[in-house]
């Protein structure tokens, strides 16, 4: 079997154009949603997240609102940023970009962003919702993930899926989004025992470790959907000295021999998050306004 390749990068540019369409919508009814990214620090991969995501955010016809801080911000001038983001009612979406310097208490900033701002949906609050079943802000990877299995299989009901890692901000909401379709859920990890058994049992295989090819093809049940959210940096000698490649989770050639679709890495779930996010802007905006949320 050679499975079918899910083009994420081609869903999420489809994704942006019908929230441009949305946002177009809204600009008629004297509304633009805009987005707050704050960056504390240097981490140069953290810049380009934080660079693609405002030139994404206007492309849209969002606002974007930039706040750089240096390294050695305090946590009290952090915390205090987001308040006055809270209150801004030209802001619709907080995003805080992490990891953050390890003088700030991460946990602390994450529920200090106002619950309705939060498009990240990483406060406590989106957390329970998302498991109590209510509508709320949800994380914006796992949502793309969804959004990729349900392109290749609409109906998740009754399906067996596994999900590899079990981060707050993939592997749980992943867990829930997946029960939340009716789906059989195991969450494993690194003290998962015979971890290649319980992947084999996968109609729905997720990996979210970030360990560069640790789920092996052998690992893969045949006809199974593979999402890889890893996104590793390693070394590239046949490239040159120096050089390096970005490689998922999984163990791409081999999976993709057994599997019935995957996503490649790079331009599967990677463009699927700054998609979701905006999405997640465009919702909060809405809701905020008691408007509906467009379907896009
Ligand atoms: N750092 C890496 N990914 C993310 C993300 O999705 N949200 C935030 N806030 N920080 C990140």
């Amino acid at each position: 079997m050679s499975a079918q390749i899910i083009d994420g990068k081609a869903y999420a540019a489809g994704l942006r154009q019908r929230i441009a369409g949305a946002v177009g919508d809204l600009a008629g009814r004297g509304v633009t949603p805009g987005l707050a990214v704050v960056l504390v620090g240097e981490d140069p991969a953290s810049q380009i997240y934080v660079t693609n995501k405002a030139r994404q955010t206007l492309e849209v016809g969002m606002r974007s609102f930039e706040h750089k801080l240096p390294a050695t911000a305090s946590e009290a001038e952090v915390l205090s940023l987001v308040q006055k983001l809270n209150a801004d009612p030209a802001v619709d979406g907080i995003l805080v970009q992490l990891p953050l310097p390890k003088h700030i208490d991460t946990q602390k900033v994450i529920e200090t962003v106002d619950p309705a701002k939060d498009v990240d949906g990483f406060h406590p609050i989106n957390a329970g919702r998302l498991m109590t079943g209510v509508p709320g802000l949800v994380s914006c990877t796992p949502l793309g993930c969804l959004l990729l299995l349900q392109s290749v299989k609409p109906d998740l009901a009754g399906l067996d899926a596994v999900v590899v890692g079990r981060s707050n901000i993939v592997g749980k909401p992943m867990a829930q989004l997946l029960l939340a379709q009716s789906c059989t859920v195991t969450v494993a990890h690194s003290r998962t025992k015979d971890l290649p058994d319980v992947c084999r049992r996968a109609d729905i295989l997720v990996a979210a470790v970030g360990r560069p090819e640790m789920v092996r093809g052998n690992w893969v049940k045949p006809g199974a959907i593979v999402i890889d959210v890893g996104i590793n940096r390693v070394p590239n000698p046949a490239a040159g000295e120096g050089k390096t490649r970005v490689v998922g989770d999984v163990a791409y050639a081999e999976a993709a021999a057994v599997a019935s679709a995957i996503t490649p890495v790079p331009g599967g779930v990677g463009p699927m998050t700054i998609a979701c996010l905006l999405r997640n802007t465009l919702e909060a905006a809405c809701r905020r306004r008691g408007l509906a949320m467009p379907g896009v």
